[in-house]
C-alpha cells in the first residue's frame, strides 16, 4: 500500500563547516511548524550512533553513507520526511544513496558549495588548522578529496547566500510540481 503522500529525503553534502548543519536545523525547525514530522541524520550524530565504528577511509565514508541512504529509503517508503547532513565526499555513494531514496519516493541532492577558504577562515571547530597541522588524516578538502556533484538539485553557497533565503529555496524545491 502506498503512503497518501510520497516521503522525501533533503541530502546537504559540502565540506566540513560549509553550513549544512545550520541549513538542517533551520529547516527542520520550519518543517515541524507546518506540523510535518522530520528525521534527522546528521554525520556527527550518526558517527556516534549508527556508524560508531567507521573511520573516515573511502571504504568507510561510502558504507556511512550508504548506511545512512538505506534509512531514508525506510522511512521515505512510509510517507516520511527526512534531512540529511553529511560530507558524503564521493559521487557514487551520493548516486547510490539517491537509488535507495527513489525507490520509496523523491531525493533533493543540495549542494552546500560554500568554498574551502571561507569554510577554513571560518574553522568552527578547529579542525582544518589541525589538519593543515597533519594531526587529522584524511581530511576533506584538505588531504582527502571533495567530489562536485554531477547531479544536485540545488547549489548552495553559504557566504553568498542568507540563511533564511537557503531554506526557502529548499522548502521550495520540497513541494512536487503540480
Ligand atoms: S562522511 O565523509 O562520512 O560523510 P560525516 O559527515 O559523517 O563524513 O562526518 C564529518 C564530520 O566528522 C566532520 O564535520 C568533522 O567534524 C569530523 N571529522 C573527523 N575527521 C574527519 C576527516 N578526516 N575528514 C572529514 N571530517 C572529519
Amino acid at each position: 500500500m502506498s503512503p497518501p503522500q510520497p516521503g522525501v529525503t533533503v541530502f546537504l553534502t559540502g565540506l566540513s563547516g560549509a553550513g549544512k548543519s545550520t541549513i538542517a536545523d533551520a529547516l527542520v525547525a520550519q518543517l515541524e511548524a507546518e506540523g510535518r514530522a522530520v528525521t534527522v541524520l546528521d554525520g556527527d550524530v550518526v558517527r556516534t550512533h549508527l556508524s560508531s565504528e567507521l573511520d573516515f577511509s573511502k571504504e568507510h565514508r561510502d558504507l556511512n553513507i550508504r548506511r545512512i541512504g538505506w534509512v531514508a529509503g525506510e522511512v521515505v517508503k512510509h510517507g516520511g520526511t527526512v534531512v540529511v547532513a553529511a560530507i558524503a565526499p564521493y559521487d557514487a555513494a551520493r548516486e547510490e544513496a539517491r537509488a535507495l531514496v527513489e525507490e520509496h519516493g523523491r531525493f533533493l541532492l543540495v549542494h552546500v558549495s560554500t568554498p574551502l577558504e571561507v569554510v577554513e577562515q571560518r574553522d568552527v571547530k578547529g579542525l582544518y588548522a589541525r589538519a593543515r597541522a597533519g594531526e587529522i588524516p584524511q581530511f576533506t578538502g584538505i588531504s582527502d578529496p571533495y567530489e562536485e556533484p554531477s547531479r544536485a538539485e540545488l547549489t548552495i553557497d553559504t557566504s553568498q547566500t542568507p540563511l533564511e533565503e537557503s531554506v526557502a529555496r529548499i522548502r521550495a524545491a520540497m513541494d512536487p510540481v503540480g
